[in-house]
């Protein structure tokens, strides 16, 4: 499997920053307290540091190995490197200088992804003229932050079937880099879910047990998620998440409407003290979420990702998307779910982070203990 697949399958679910590199659990180190060479970054919290170098990456479009000695990324070997260094103290001059102090100009925007920055715009490429001319579509009807989540709420269907529904065992498959391995996401109200994926090699597992995050794969010590993974499962983790919007953010705020996939979606910017912002697209026609975009922060500017729900079907009565895809800077996979149980009794300890991930829970397929089936289940397909 190519290295960035696994990628793409350790932020399975998860979504957040990189597993790949063992980040250090969510201790108060800072950068210099972890790593060996930092001069520019100094005071940056120890796990933000791989998470802007992914931003500085994706802005300029380039691969680590642009700045770094493979395998000694303390090194300064580098012109790149160095180079970096002085555009971290011109960024933050520019914004000391010129943005009160606030982080308005970061290396994308002079970089768009490119290492030397484009001094010069494009001439126009196509006849697109047609195209600027268009009429921008008719201004839907105006809705209020509350309106919207109510609609939502409403589309998934209603109140009181939301809350009918307490517990959810799906199952299906996860693609990336065009490999498919098998996935099972289970979760519980109010806000408990794990995500088993069975590797080739044994289980990657990403969860959220209702105030922590963790990490585990098959055979090795579970660790704790990042602050920023944490806060980005925690998200994932609500159960009734039509329900909770209203009091999982301290505004929301409505946003320019915006094209998904050629549809029309209302905009909600939901916002929590200390934390980058969530982005939410309505579709105009349904009503129900399909898409939000996350940040994740860092000292040089934050690494959005995105995620959309599709495939929407209706299960007990709820709408429940059988479709994410989840896009991040460096990597995207879907999941498809083939199969969803709800109200299946699921014990709170499914959720615990075990001290490692054992060998045999990989060995016979998904086993689930503390699941047994009942009445209340139902097929969607299989
Ligand atoms: C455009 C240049 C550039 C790119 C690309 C880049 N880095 Fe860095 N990296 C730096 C700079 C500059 C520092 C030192 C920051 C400082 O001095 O505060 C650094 C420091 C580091 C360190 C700390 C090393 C130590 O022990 O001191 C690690 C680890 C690291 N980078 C990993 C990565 C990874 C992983 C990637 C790819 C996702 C990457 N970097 C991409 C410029 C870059
Ligand atoms: C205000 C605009 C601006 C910002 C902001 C900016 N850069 Fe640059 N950067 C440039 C320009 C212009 C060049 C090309 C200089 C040249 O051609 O010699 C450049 C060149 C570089 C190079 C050298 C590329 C090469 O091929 O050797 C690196 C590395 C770099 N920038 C990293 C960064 C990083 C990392 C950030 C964010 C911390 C950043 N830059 C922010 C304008 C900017």
């Amino acid at each position: 499997m190519r290295n960035d697949a696994i990628l793409g399958l350790c932020a399975a679910v998860l979504a957040m920053a990189a597993c790949a590199f063992g980040q250090a659990a969510p201790e108060a180190k800072t950068a210099e307290q972890v790593f060996k060479n930092i001069q520019t970054l100094k005071g940056t919290p120890a796990d933000q540091l791989i998470p802007a170098m992914q931003f500085i990456s994706s802005s300029l479009g380039v691969e680590c190995e642009f700045c770094h000695v493979q395998g000694k990324m303390d090194l300064d070997e580098k012109k790149a490197k160095t180079t970096a260094r002085e555009m971290i103290v011109m960024m933050n001059g520019i914004n000391k200088n010129h943005f009160e102090g606030h982080r308005d100009v970061t290396c994308y925007s002079c970089h768009h992804g490119a290492s030397h920055p484009a001094g010069t715009p494009p001439v126009l490429e196509t006849d697109s003229a047609e195209e600027h001319g268009k009429a921008a579509a008719p201004e839907a009807a105006k809705l209020n932050a509350a309106q919207i989540v109510d609609r939502y709420v409403a589309a998934v269907g209603g109140e009181d079937a939301i809350r009918a529904v307490t517990s959810r065992v799906a199952t299906g498959n996860i693609l990336a880099g065009g490999h498919e391995t098998p996935i099972q996401v289970i979760a519980k109200a109010p806000n408990k879910r794990i995500s088993i994926m069975k590797m080739p090699n044994g289980e990657s597992i990403t969860a959220f047990d209702g105030h922590a995050g963790w990490l585990g794969n098959t055979g090795r010590p579970a660790r704790e998620m990042s602050a920023a993974e944490a806060d980005a499962a925690g998200i994932d983790a609500h159960f009734a998440l039509a329900l909770d919007l209203k009091t999982m953010f301290k505004e929301l705020r409505v946003g320019r409407p915006e094209k998904v996939g050629g549809a029309e979606c209302q905009t909600l910017v939901g916002l929590r003290p200390g934390q980058p912002p969530v982005r939410l697209y309505f579709d105009e026609k349904s009503g129900l979420l399909v898409r939000m975009v996350r940040f994740g922060e860092t000292p040089l500017g934050r690494n959005p990702t995105q995620i959309d729900y599709a495939d929407y079907r209706a299960v007990d009565g709820v709408e429940v998307p059988l479709r994410w895809t989840l896009s991040r800077t460096n990597g995207r996979f879907t999941v498809q779910i083939k199969e969803v149980k709800q109200n299946v009794p699921v014990e709170d300890s499914r959720f615990a982070k075990p001290n490692s991930v054992s060998e045999n829970e990989t060995s016979s397929g998904f086993r689930l203990p503390g699941i047994q089936r009942t009445r209340r289940v139902r097929r969607v397909y299989s």
